[in-house]
């Protein structure tokens, strides 16, 4: 079982580094978050307001559902303190966040969370576990869902094939090259695909994963979104 204090994750440069650079170096992360905000808009909105964001960074995922649903009752988890001190500056004037620290090992095994939920959103989190933690966690979601409810994950994933993984590595190395000129942060990011082995993140295959919802019990499973290695995916409880 992985340990998320023993995660670069738990540090808080680390997690700082990322949430300062991650628009310039997540593949088209606004147009994630934008597919992130039209599934929600289209399925659930103004019927089914309950959010979870499940290693939630910074807010991000969160703060852009409640930029155009002010209704929402949002519940955050995060294993780091840093990530969560952020996300509560970021949500500071919605009155209506709560934040749990907890890693995700911790959730499946205590279970801190009395509630059920309409959406179950995820970004760039579900990685980090391994792919039993990862079925476990798909369950939990789904035990946690309303009838009616979804849960999507914008995530990295492995690539069936080395061929493949090689191919779309370079489309993301491609992808930062051409936005050079405009980067946020003036940082790189050549290297960014070594820094994608990192130790701590373990992807594994969109079948695999899809599969596993499946098992879960989840209705409407289709990968939504892909990218190169970067996918958005996900189902709904029937
Ligand atoms: C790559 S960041 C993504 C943050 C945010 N969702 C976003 O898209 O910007 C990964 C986040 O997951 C959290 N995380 C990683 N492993 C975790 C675990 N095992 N349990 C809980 N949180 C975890 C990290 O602290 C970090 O905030």
């Amino acid at each position: 079982m992985t340990d998320f204090n023993e995660t670069d994750w738990a540090k808080a440069d680390f997690s700082n580094e990322f949430a300062e650079n991650a628009d310039d170096f997540v593949l088209e992360r606004r147009r994630l978050l934008q597919i992130m905000k039209s599934f929600y808009g289209h399925f659930l909105a103004g019927k089914m307001n309950r959010v979870l964001d499940l290693g939630c960074g910074d807010g991000v995922l969160t703060a852009e559902l409640l930029g155009t649903d002010g209704s929402i009752d949002a519940t955050l988890v995060d294993g780091s303190d840093e990530m969560l001190k952020k996300a509560k500056e970021r949500l500071k004037a919605y009155g209506r966040a709560r934040f749990v620290k907890t890693g995700f090992q911790e959730l499946l095994k205590k279970d801190p969370l009395d509630e059920n939920f309409d959406f179950i959103v995820s970004s760039l989190a579900v990685h980090h576990l391994d792919r039993s933690e990862k079925g476990r966690l798909f369950r939990y979601i789904h035990d946690h869902l309303s009838v009616g409810g979804c849960f999507m994950n914008i995530d990295v994933v492995l690539s069936p094939t080395a061929r493949l993984e090689e191919w779309y590595l370079l489309l993301w190395k491609e992808w930062i090259a051409e936005r050079q000129e405009t980067l946020k942060t003036g940082k790189g990011f050549a290297d960014i695909t070594e820094r994608h082995r990192n130790k701590d993140n373990r992807p594994d295959t969109l079948e695999f994963q899809l599969d596993s919802l499946r098992s879960a019990g989840f209705k409407d499973v289709d990968c939504f979104y892909k990218y190169g290695v970067f996918s958005v995916f996900g189902g709904r409880k029937g």
